[in-house]
C-alpha cells in the first residue's frame, strides 16, 4: 500500500476531496475513518475514486470487552467494508462503549490473561462474520491496568486470533510513558512478534505533564509527529518483514500540513529502507 493518510470522511479539514484533487502525488492510499458511522457513509465513500487505494478504520466493535459487541456496530462494519472494499479493516484494542454509553476516551485493553482471552474470543467471532480481515491496533494509554507487558499482550492476541496487527508508534510510546519507560520508546519490542505487524501508524501528539509524569495526547494532524515515534519507525522498519502500509493520521490538519507530514515520513523511510518505498509506493 505504501505511505498513506488517515482521514476522517466527515472532516472539512483536511477535505479528502481536496487531497485527491490537488495533492494526489503526496500519498499512496487513504485510511478512511467514519467514527464508526455507517448511516451516512454511502455518499462520501462513493466520492473516493476507484483508483485511490484505501484501508478502513472502524470504531465500535470494542474487541477488548468481556463479550462480543452488539449486532449493530458489526452490521455497520460489514456495510462500510462492502462500500469501500478495503484489503483490511483496523479497529483499536479498546472499548468506547460501557453499558451503552459512549466514553470520552479509548478505554484501552486491560493487560492481563483474562482480557487477552476475551479479546481473542471476540476477534475470532468477528473474523467469522466480517468479509475482510480485521487488524487490531494498540490503543493509546493514559493509564495501565494489568501486569502483562503490552508487547506480550499484542503477541498473544495476534497468535490466538491468527491475525495481523497495526502498531501505532505513538500509542506504543504512550504505554511506555505510563510504565516509566518514556525515555526508551522501544523498550520490550523484542517481545512483540514483529512478523504480525502489517501496518504502522504515526500521528501528531503532545505530552501533557502531570504530577507523576507525562501523558501522551493524540493530536493527529493538529501537531507535530513526536521524535519518539520517528525513532521507533527508524528502529522498526528493517525488522518488519510483512509491513504493507504506513499511515499518518492527519485529522484536523490543513491539506498542506497533511502532505508535509507524509513527505516527512517518506523521507525517513527513504533513508532507512529505500527498497520498501520503491516496491510499495506509487506516489
Ligand atoms: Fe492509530
Amino acid at each position: 500500500m505504501g505511505v498513506g493518510l488517515g482521514i476522517d470522511i466527515f472532516d472539512t479539514q483536511p477535505d479528502f476531496r481536496t487531497l485527491i484533487a490537488n495533492h494526489r502525488a503526496g500519498f499512496d492510499f487513504l485510511e478512511v475513518y467514519s467514527r464508526g458511522d455507517a448511516d451516512h457513509t454511502d455518499d462520501p465513500f462513493a466520492q473516493i475514486p476507484d483508483d485511490v487505494p484505501r484501508t478502513y478504520h472502524h470504531e465500535g466493535l470494542d474487541p477488548v470487552g468481556p463479550g462480543l459487541c452488539p449486532d449493530a456496530p458489526i452490521a455497520g462494519c460489514v456495510k462500510n467494508q462492502q462500500l469501500l472494499a478495503p484489503p483490511w479493516t483496523v479497529e483499536e484494542l479498546a472499548v468506547r462503549h460501557i453499558d451503552g454509553k459512549y466514553t470520552d476516551f479509548f478505554f484501552p485493553a486491560i493487560l492481563n490473561t483474562e482480557c487477552a482471552a476475551a479479546t481473542i474470543r471476540n476477534l475470532n467471532a468477528l473474523h467469522s462474520i466480517l468479509p475482510a480481515p480485521l487488524l487490531p491496533e494498540n490503543a493509546p494509554y493514559e493509564f495501565v491496568v494489568g501486569d502483562m507487558h503490552l508487547a506480550d499482550f499484542l503477541t498473544t492476541v495476534a497468535h490466538g486470533a491468527d491475525c495481523g496487527l497495526v502498531l501505532d508508534l505513538g500509542h506504543y510510546w504512550s504505554y511506555q510513558l505510563c510504565v516509566g519507560k518514556g525515555e526508551q520508546p522501544d523498550h520490550g519490542l523484542e517481545r512483540l512478534d514483529l512478523s504480525r505487524v502489517l501496518e504502522v501508524h504515526l500521528a501528531g501528539a503532545r505530552l501533557e505533564p502531570y504530577a507523576g509524569g507525562q501523558i501522551y495526547r493524540d493530536l493527529h494532524g493538529a501537531g507535530p509527529i513526536p521524535e519518539a515515534s520517528l525513532f521507533l519507525l527508524r528502529e522498526l522498519l528493517p525488522k518488519l518483514p510483512n509491513l504493507k502500509a504506513i499511515t499518518i493520521e492527519v485529522e484536523n490538519a490543513t491539506e498542506r500540513a497533511a502532505i508535509a507530514q507524509a513527505a516527512q515520513v517518506r523521507e525517513v523511510v527513504r533513508a532507512t529502507l529505500p527498497a520498501w518505498l520503491e516496491a510499495a509506493s506509487v506516489a
